[in-house]
């Protein structure tokens, strides 16, 4: 390929990435006010069962609002929500929450070391990585990657997902099925363990 045609590419590839990340929170906090009543006002939910949305990744919170609009990921609770919402209101939405910040909740310190030893140090006998490779360290996750901010999050929300993404309720974990493949090595102690253990990370 000649290098005018892929610096051409390249351009278009980056104009077009800058595009799809057009959110605008201003915008977007005009229209949430439906979703507080469950995630909280600022994203900050009170009920364990309803996700943080504060703080968490913007390239992250688009992708599920996609998945969940189309549903590739099935969420009883927004049924009919987003029918109406164009990608616009959605980028926005996302940018929005993406601007506020995560409260940080408190590990149960009976689970502190289970929970720290598998975050961070995977189950190597069975080949399973440790969640910091992706999450990182300190829970913070890495947007540009699509992986989401853990640390702060409700533990019976995180629990919910490794759940799910073990039993095959959730699948929108991509074609490499990463979470499902993660999800699939931990026990019930394990999941316990690792959500309370996030739920206290900052
Ligand atoms: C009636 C309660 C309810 C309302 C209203 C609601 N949601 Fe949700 N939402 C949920 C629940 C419950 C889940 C998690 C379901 C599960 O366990 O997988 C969720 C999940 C999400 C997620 C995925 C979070 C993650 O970490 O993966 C996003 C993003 C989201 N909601 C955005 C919104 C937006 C934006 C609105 C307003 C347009 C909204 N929700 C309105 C209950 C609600
Ligand atoms: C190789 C990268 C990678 C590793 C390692 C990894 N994850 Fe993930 N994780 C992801 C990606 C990507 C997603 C988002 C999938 C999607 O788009 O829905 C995710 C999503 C999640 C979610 C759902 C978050 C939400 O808000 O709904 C939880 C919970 C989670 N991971 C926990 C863990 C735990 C615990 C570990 C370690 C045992 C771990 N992950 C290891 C990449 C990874």
């Amino acid at each position: 390929m000649n290098k005018v045609l892929v610096s051409l590419l390249l351009t278009l590839g980056i104009t077009g990435l800058a595009q799809a990340a057009g959110g605008d929170a201003a915008a977007g906090q005009g229209k949430v006010a439906v979703c507080g009543a469950c995630h909280g006002a600022d994203g900050n939910s009170a009920a364990p069962n309803f996700p943080k949305l504060a703080g968490q990744g913007e390239r992250y919170l688009l992708k599920q609002l996609k998945d969940i609009k189309s549903g590739n990921r099935a969420v009883v609770e927004m049924t009919g929500l987003l029918d109406n919402l164009g990608e616009q209101d959605l980028a926005d939405m996302a940018a929005y929450f993406a601007s506020q910040k995560m409260s940080v909740g408190a590990a149960d310190p009976k689970l502190v070391a289970q929970g720290e030893a598998l975050f961070r140090g995977g189950k190597l006998d069975q080949g399973m990585p440790a969640c910091t490779g992706c999450h990182s360290p300190d829970g913070a996750g890495l947007d540009a990657a699509g992986y989401p901010q853990l640390g702060g999050q409700h533990a019976a929300y995180v629990a919910k997902q490794l759940t799910d993404f073990r039993e095959g309720n959730r699948t929108n974990d991509g074609d490499s099925q990463i979470m499902r493949g993660i999800a699939a090595k931990l026990s019930n102690k394990d999941i316990e363990a690792l959500s309370s253990y996030v739920q206290g990370l900052h």
